[in-house]
């Protein structure tokens, strides 16, 4: 079963590993929340992730200037393994509303086409009702045709293409 659980530091190696897989075919996807890797990929730059990401889910405290709260998520199979990230935003703003959308992810390449997006995105859905969102947006590139499907089967309905972004929203009734 697929599940999302918090980064937690004495999993430093798995990470590195995770990371290191995803880096290798391109560049981290952007809405997976990973760019806060500012220290690179060592304990020091998972231990700094870690407070960021802290700060950003923490809405007794305001969100940094110029982002919205937000929870990053590492996504993990039935063993606990690691096989992707999720960074799941609390709220819109207009860049969001435009492009980035309530949710990012992304899957390691060895462990594709197992459901784990779908699954993920499901859980995040879930997350986002319990904050009180009722209707979500996800966005992928116009030509992302593993993400457009993830979207899609969990109710995503595609509103417009935006600078070559697609725009779906999903209803929590
Ligand atoms: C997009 C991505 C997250 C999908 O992850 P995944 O775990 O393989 O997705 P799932 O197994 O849950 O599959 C979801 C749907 O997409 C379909 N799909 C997955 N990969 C596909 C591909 N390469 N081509 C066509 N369809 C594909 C699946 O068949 C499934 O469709 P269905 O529900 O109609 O059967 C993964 O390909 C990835 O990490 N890509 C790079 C990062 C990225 O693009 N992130 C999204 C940014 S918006």
């Amino acid at each position: 079963m697929t599940r999302l659980i918090l980064p937690d530091l004495t999993r430093f190696e798995e990470w590195r590993d995770l990371l290191t897989e995803m880096r290798s075919e391109t560049d981290i996807p952007h809405g997976s929340g990973m760019w806060e890797v500012d220290a690179g990929i060592t304990e020091e730059g998972l231990a700094q992730h870690i407070i960021v990401s802290a700060h950003l889910m923490d809405t007794s405290r305001p969100a940094p200037q110029g982002r919205v709260h937000a929870t990053q998520f590492w996504v993990t199979d039935d063993e606990d393994r690691l096989v992707g990230f999720l960074h799941m935003r609390h709220e819109l703003n207009e860049n969001l509303i435009d492009r980035g959308g309530h949710v990012g992810y992304g899957i390691r390449p060895s462990r594709r086409r197992e459901g784990h997006a779908s699954a993920a995105l499901g859980l995040a859905l879930e997350h986002l009702k319990a904050l009180g969102v009722d209707r979500v947006l996800v966005t992928c590139d116009d030509d992302n045709v593993a993400s457009a499907h993830t979207i899609e089967s969990q109710g995503g309905v595609m509103e417009d293409v935006r600078n070559g972004t697609r725009r779906y929203w999903i209803e929590l009734a």
